[in-house]
């Protein structure tokens, strides 16, 4: 086993303004390796994980050459093997299986050959186990994570989240699941085992030698990378074979810029009983779901009462308005991938077994205390999150991301509650001012650290028929760690900053605008 020696020297000089560079505490081991770290000795493991990222050769695609990708391995060496569901063939990391109350400490050895350091997307987690693109690590060293579990019941997504190229490693496939249960969720006897499975939707583009293709031109960089090709769970044409009764997938959106509309081909709505942020009090019946990158929403999929060789697919329906104005009057902006907004067969769910039992869909799943202006403390000064792309240049605020930097209004007492406003800023009027609307589209707004309630979303825009293909599936009334924004929309959320002192980042979930700038963080201090 490793060595290893805290460091409890302070590493970040916080100013009002600013930061000085980070200094990392680091050891180093005989083999030469520099580990960073911040382990403590007495934070007693349950369970500890290693994790080694790497270039591998899969077969994704049915026939001809494997394809290069960048892949998590992982293997437990402390506690419950089930900690980690091996995907087999596959260029998606393991599923990690969590429980609440668990103290995890991850071993990340970096073997990419560039930098890189994994983030854990929706878990509440000190920042120096968050993954923050400041800590990433050289290939060859290791960083080393420690957390415990607070989150409730949930699905969430870990993922490589290093400064400037988080969109490409993402691609190359260092991403995955993290499922966390709890003993209330356990009480309520959902599908579990084979019967709850997961759903991560990518979209990839492949070259005729099956190699990944990534944009990196200005401006299909700015809409978004596009893919020709739809994935689930790694692989096209994805065919699950069910039984006829209830089942519980957990359907994350693993894709860098595009948004699914998720619902079944014959008009049947879909059931849902969780977002990011775990269960919702009750399930929830839409016509369909609005799916923005990196959210999660787990579908109650009832097969009861199916014939035996019946065949169900899910769609990504059809939608409008998330591209800009501007996007569809420029044929240069567009990727060589499917349309976004267009239709698209995303899964189909085979009747290969007839069962007379299924669990039957709870009435109440969870308590939800909702926040209310009572529980915040700026009611005078809500934090603003205004969104822009001008000048080809995605921002927060008027700002792009800088590392060691935080304004006035981003530092935040911990402990406090925020009501944050996320809008689009248009200038008022002059040419820019023009081209700001019409640069209008879609962001997936993530908050890092703990969990939001979406306190209201309004629409203010005057496409009301291409909002209408939308406004009925965003499910806003559980916890959430990332809003699709609609052009034209303001949505105010409620943040809680409790546990941890630190720089938790806040960025667009398109990837290719967060890598762009389009990322920002607060201090909670
Ligand atoms: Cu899933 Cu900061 O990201
Ligand atoms: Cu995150
Ligand atoms: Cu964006």
């Amino acid at each position: 086993m490793i060595n290893y020696k805290a460091d409890r020297r302070q590493f970040l000089k916080y100013s009002s303004l600013g930061v000085a560079a980070v200094t990392f505490p680091q050891i180093l081991l005989a083999n030469n390796k520099i580990v960073k770290s911040y382990s403590n000795a007495n934070f007693k493991a349950d369970v500890e994980l290693e994790f080694t990222a790497k270039s591998a050769f899969i077969q994704i695609l049915n026939h001809g050459n494997k394809t290069k990708v960048q892949k998590f391995y992982a293997k437990v060496l402390k506690g419950d093997p089930n900690t980690l569901l091996q995907l087999k063939d596959n260029y998606l990391g393991p599923v990690i299986n969590l429980q609440q109350g668990q103290k995890v400490r991850v071993f990340f050895n970096n073997q990419l050959g560039e930098p890189s350091i994994i983030h854990w997307h929706g878990l509440h987690v000190p920042e120096r186990s968050d993954g923050h693109p400041m800590y990433a690590i050289q290939s060859g060293e290791q960083y080393i994570y420690e957390f415990e579990v607070l989150n409730r019941a949930g699905t969430n997504f870990y993922h490589s989240h290093t400064h400037g190229e988080t969109g490409r490693q993402v691609y190359n496939g260092l991403s995955s699941m993290i499922k966390v249960t709890d003993e209330h969720e356990q009480k309520l006897e959902l599908p579990s085992g084979q019967y709850d499975l997961p759903l991560v939707i990518q979209d990839r583009s492949f070259d005729t030698d099956n190699q990944l293709s990534y944009v990196s031109r200005m401006p299909q960089k700015m809409m978004g990378f596009l893919g020709e090709m739809i994935l689930v769970n790694g692989k096209p044409n994805i065919e699950f074979s069910v039984k006829s009764r209830a089942y519980r997938f957990r359907a994350l959106n693993g894709s860098n810029s595009r948004i699914y509309k998720l619902g079944w081909e014959d008009g049947t709505p879909m059931v849902v009983i969780a977002t990011d942020g775990g269960l919702l009090e009750k399930p929830e019946t839409r016509p369909y779901i609005m799916l923005a990158p990196a959210e999660r929403v787990d579908l109650w999929l009832d097969f009861s009462g199916r014939k035996l060789g019946e065949e169900l697919k899910l769609y990504s329906l059809p939608f409008e308005g998330t591209m800009p104005t501007m996007y569809g009057r420029m044929g240069m902006m567009r990727s060589s991938g499917i349309e976004q907004g267009s239709k698209f067969k995303i899964a189909s769910f085979k009747i290969t077994e007839k069962v007379s039992n299924s669990p039957k869909l709870p009435k109440r799943l969870a308590t939800i205390i909702r926040f209310s202006e009572k529980n915040i403390n700026n009611l005078n000064n809500i934090i603003p999150i205004g969104l822009s792309m001008r000048r080809m240049s995605p921002r927060l605020n008027g700002k792009s991301f800088s590392m060691d930097r935080v304004t006035k209004m981003e530092q935040v007492e911990l402990g406090s509650h925020k009501k944050i406003k996320i809008f689009h800023e248009h200038d008022s009027g002059g040419r820019m001012g023009m081209m700001g609307g019409m640069m209008a589209m879609a962001h997936p707004i993530h908050l890092h650290g703990q969990q939001y309630q979406i306190l209201s979303r309004h629409y203010q825009g005057s496409d009301e028929d291409a909002y209408a293909t939308v406004k009925h599936g965003f499910i806003d009334n559980g916890w959430k760690d990332t809003v699709l924004v609609m052009p034209d929309e303001e949505i105010e959320i409620i943040k809680p900053f409790e546990d941890y002192k630190g720089f938790f980042l806040y960025h667009c979930h398109n990837l290719e605008h967060e890598d762009l700038g389009m990322m920002r963080q607060f201090y909670v201090g």
